[in-house]
């Protein structure tokens, strides 16, 4: 064990993992691993030898690298440049790291919308193999039955094909939450229309890990490390499950 370096809270909170005393609790909590081997209380790691990991994800120093999380109002759009010259996400939010939008939400819809420089993350994200789940809740005409509901959930045929099951919730009558892991275009505004409730206000609530009703309308914040950690987990899962399918 290596008696000199720093203490592993200190690491992780410099890491982002919270407070000094927040980190120790994922330390006894028995998150955190050193070089494979669950750490204790107490433990002083190298951070230039040893491997430091939460929940099985190494903490890497990988600088220079940002995330933002951004509650994307309506009437902005998702690209990282617009030949309109109309306001895009990427206007939202600081432009230096230059980021991008991982995937896209339309023009009409509002909610969050992650933007990062994080390549390798905004690859895995996009990918259908990779599709964590997105959460949105659908503001729609009318008062979808049971049975618009149960469609919903099975799955709608669209025209670029039938849907994957989905998971639907009527919250008030006009009002459904869906989720949805695929990223098809305007797909839950045409899964809605499929089943005879077109939306009239589409909102995502969820991305993964990623919740935040704290955030207005066009506000943005930094992910933590713990989120940046908890949706590169959900991402690692969600293709897991995906190649077992
Ligand atoms: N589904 C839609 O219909 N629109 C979005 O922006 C996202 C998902």
């Amino acid at each position: 064990m290596n008696q000199g370096g720093e203490r592993l809270q200190k690491v992780l909170a410099r890491h982002g993992f919270g407070s000094r005393r927040a980190c120790e609790e994922l330390i006894a909590s028995g998150r955190v691993t050193v070089d494979g081997d669950v750490a204790v209380l107490g433990r002083r790691v190298d951070v230039s030898c040893d491997e430091v990991a939460v929940d099985g994800v190494a903490v890497g120093v990988r600088p220079g690298l940002v995330h933002y999380l951004l509650n994307k109002p309506a009437g902005v759009i998702s690209t990282a440049d617009d030949t309109h010259g109309r306001r895009t996400v990427v206007d939202l939010v600081p432009s230096e790291p230059r980021v991008f939008p991982v995937g896209r939400l339309d023009a009409d819809t509002e909610g969050l919308l992650l933007l990062t420089n994080d390549g390798e993350m905004a690859h895995r994200l996009s990918h259908p193999s990779f599709g964590v789940d997105k959460e949105y809740l659908a503001q729609v005409q009318g008062s979808p039955s049971r049975a618009a509901v149960r469609r919903l959930r099975e799955g709608v045929t669209l025209d670029d094909g039938p849907t994957a099951p989905a998971r639907a919730n009527i919250v008030e009558a006009n009002l459904v939450k869906i989720v949805i892991h695929e990223g098809r275009n305007r797909q839950v505004r045409r899964m809605c229309e499929a089943v005879g409730h077109p939306v009239v206000r589409l909102v995502r609530t969820r991305i993964g890990p990623l919740v935040d009703r704290s955030l207005a309308p066009g506000e943005w914040r930094k992910l933590s490390a713990l989120e940046v950690r908890s949706l590169e987990v959900a991402v690692d899962s969600a293709g897991e499950q995906s190649r077992r399918a």
